[in-house]
């Protein structure tokens, strides 16, 4: 078996940090999002993985390179434009063969991994074994309508009016079957090939597709507020471990992570939180939910509920709460209220005291 990981797309929903950082990498608890999919891949006993990338090649390559890291054997593959996720399928095809293959949206966290439903398909072996989730509001996603055997018999993409309240989760397995369905169609209204329209191809033509639901914790990192909450789960389930330096003056809560080289100077920080390598955080209260990245400087500031990607700096904020700083980005002043702040790689904002 062969998995193929998408990493391509536009990411326009995590503007402005998809402008300079493909959002698959965006850091969730200190760790790019690709690396949790990686892990999740290895877990499930595959090692052979495909990556589909556009704009954000280069980027990737080198946080993945060979994958070795991760245990795998990686092989780029380059989709010209994002044309959907079926047109990935066919970018693919050379490199998947006759082989099952399991397709893992790149941008998608499942905190329990992938092991259980990988494991289901191989007992079962059916064309295609989808993963779906109860959601609130299906309205967003591709929607999934399943018979009494929990046989697949409709997919909608993000249909108006839901018939069931059964979103799909971004992993799926699949016989080489689908490699006939991906030909077959053509593109939808919004100018994608949908893979949900292959998956219908195949359900009417008899073949067996099945679902399975994911009973853990599952989000796509598509927008600033998914990122926060990715954010907020994985930090909520990490052990305290302190590598770097803590001063006397400071105060550690349970469930925090300073990591090597960090400082911590004068401060209070609140679990769940982790400060990255080489990082100072001095007079400052950070968290809870806080992630701080490698290099980054936090001095006479408030930070809760918050990304710092690598390098980003705040002096003499009062308080920053639901913000995500970009790579190298800085603040400084404030001293009213609360502020939230987006702010793309090396942007700058001062605010008024
Ligand atoms: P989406 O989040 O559906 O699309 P997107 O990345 O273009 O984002 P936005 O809607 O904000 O513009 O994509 C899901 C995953 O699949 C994501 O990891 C990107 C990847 N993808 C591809 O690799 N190729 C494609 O053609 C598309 C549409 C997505």
């Amino acid at each position: 078996m062969k998995a193929l990981v998408l990493a391509g797309g536009s990411g326009t929903r995590l503007r402005p940090f998809s402008h300079s950082l493909p959002k698959q990498l965006i850091p969730v608890a200190n760790r790019a999002v690709l690396s949790y999919v990686l892990g999740n891949v290895h877990a499930a006993g595959v090692t052979d993985v495909g990556i589909i990338v556009s704009n954000g090649a280069e980027a990737i390559r080198q946080a993945l390179g060979d994958g070795a890291d991760h245990g795998l054997r990686l092989t780029y593959l380059t989709q010209p434009q994002p044309l959907g996720l079926a047109h990935a399928v066919r970018v693919a095809r050379p490199f998947l063969g006759v082989d099952d293959f399991v397709v893992y949206l790149g941008d998608n966290m499942l905190a329990d991994g992938i092991a259980e439903t990988v494991a289901r398909f191989r007992r079962d072996r059916p064309a295609a074994h989808l993963v779906v989730q109860k959601v609130a509001d299906p309205r967003a996603f591709g929607v999934v309508e399943l018979d009494a055997q929990a046989r697949v018999r409709r997919l909608v993409e993000k249909p108006p009016e839901p018939r069931s309240d059964l979103a799909l989760v971004g992993v799926y397995v699949f016989t080489a079957a689908l490699h006939a369905a991906v030909d077959a169609i053509t593109p939808s209204a919004r100018g994608e090939l949908e893979l949900t329209d292959a998956v219908q191809w195949l359900v009417d033509r008899g073949a067996d597709v099945r679902a399975d639901e994911y009973a853990g914790f599952w989000k796509d990192v598509g927008t600033v507020a998914d990122v926060l909450e990715c954010n907020r789960y994985v930090l909520g389930g990490q052990r305290g471990r302190i590598d770097g330096r803590v001063d006397t003056h400071s105060t550690i809560g349970p469930g925090v992570v300073v990591e090597t080289g960090a400082r911590v100077v004068r401060s209070r920080i609140q679990g769940p939180a982790i400060v990255g390598a080489g990082a100072l955080v001095e007079d400052s209260l950070l968290g809870p939910h806080t992630a701080v990245g490698a290099g980054c400087r936090v001095q006479g500031s408030e930070v809760a509920d918050s990304v710092l990607l690598d390098g980003a700096s705040v002096t003499a904020v009062l308080r920053l709460a639901g913000s995500i700083l970009g790579r190298g980005a800085v603040v400084t002043g404030g001293g009213s209220a609360g502020h939230r702040l987006v702010l793309g790689d090396h942007g700058a904002v001062t605010l008024d005291p």
